[in-house]
């Protein structure tokens, strides 16, 4: 009984959950169609009919300003329709007997004005959108040639960055992260080694055993990167913590206190178990890269000592789906 009850709250619990998670997505869409239900509404039950047509500019300009031409002239057709049937409802509101060419007059110059508004709203908009997307592209490109400018320090981390990127988007997808969480871990895995460009190339593609000093320069790579890519300002500021604390152990973290677990952003330890996962399937000059699934028991291992145990099981359902894939 105690067991039914429990599923039962959990499923009220989801179905909340999914309902949230739609309003977010949506939260736009909703907001004209509660706005023009609200006009729609007022219309019906106010007096003067006619006394709220300036309030459809509202939900026409919303839906064009963020949802594009297509959506806004879409809405200003639906007040379009809404007023004409209301016009027919309530005739003499609309066009008194000796008044009713200055009713025509009226609402075919407040229809022509909603459509015109929607078109040139949707129309910046779209220009914006274009604009966005070039700014994207461009942005993107930089990333993947500073990624590679990364990797022509050391030849056998070719294609490191683009891969633990890849895999660190595929484990923040899996966790079910917001969109521009996911964007913040793929770029913090091109990026997470930009530090090392700091250092001389003859220490980070040394074979032979490193010396204290050699080693201590070699961890700095983590601060130095926060440090270059703190210099780009707003655009990188939530990448900056997570190349960072990329190389942080999630157990000395967890085990002093909440505040200390912080100092370690997730996406810090997403990065951390696809870096892992990359350096052990990779060949080095001293050791043969290793097949992906004794990379996976090294990882798992780790859990909740180096690695995060959440990161780590959302990591195991990518990589079994990629391997079975093959
Ligand atoms: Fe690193």
């Amino acid at each position: 009984m105690m067991i039914a009850g429990k599923s039962y709250l959990l499923r009220e619990g989801e179905k909340m959950d999914k309902i949230k998670l739609f309003l977010v997505r949506h939260f736009e869409r909703v907001l004209v169609l509660i706005i023009l239900a609200a006009a729609i509404l007022g219309t019906l039950f106010m007096e003067d009919k006619t006394l709220l047509l300036n309030f459809y500019f509202l939900p026409v300009v919303v839906a064009s300003y963020f949802l594009g031409k297509r959506l806004g002239v879409l809405s200003a057709f639906l007040s379009i329709l809404a007023i004409i049937i209301c016009a027919i409802m309530f005739r003499n509101h609309f066009f008194p007997p000796d008044q009713e060419f200055r009713g025509i007059f009226l609402l075919s110059s407040w229809g022509g004005f909603l459509l015109l508004t929607s078109y040139a709203v949707g129309s910046l908009y779209e220009q914006k959108e274009r604009r966005m997307d070039e700014l994207q592209k461009a942005y993107i490109g930089i990333l993947e040639i500073l990624s590679k400018y990364i990797e022509s320090k050391d030849g056998y981390t070719k294609g490191h960055s683009i891969r633990v990127s890849e895999y660190a988007k595929g484990i923040a997808i899996a966790m079910e992260l917001p969109r521009h969480v996911v964007e913040n871990v793929r770029v913090a895995g091109l990026l997470h080694d930009i530090g090392k460009i700091d250092i001389s190339s003859e220490v980070i593609q040394k074979a032979a055993s490193l010396t204290p000093q050699e080693k201590d320069l070699i961890d700095s790579h983590s601060e130095r990167g926060g440090i270059i890519l703190a210099k780009v300002g707003m655009v990188l500021q939530e990448v900056v913590p997570i190349v960072v604390a990329h190389h942080r152990y999630f157990e000395r973290a967890a085990d002093s206190s909440g505040e200390a677990l912080k100092a370690i952003p997730l996406g810090a330890r997403i990065v951390a178990v696809a870096d892992a996962f990359d350096a052990i399937t990779t060949d080095r000059p001293y050791r043969k890269g290793k097949p992906p699934w004794e990379a996976v028991q090294e990882i798992v291992v780790q859990t909740g000592h180096q690695f995060d145990p959440e990161v780590v099981e959302a990591f195991r359902r990518v990589i079994s789906s990629q391997i079975e894939q093959i």
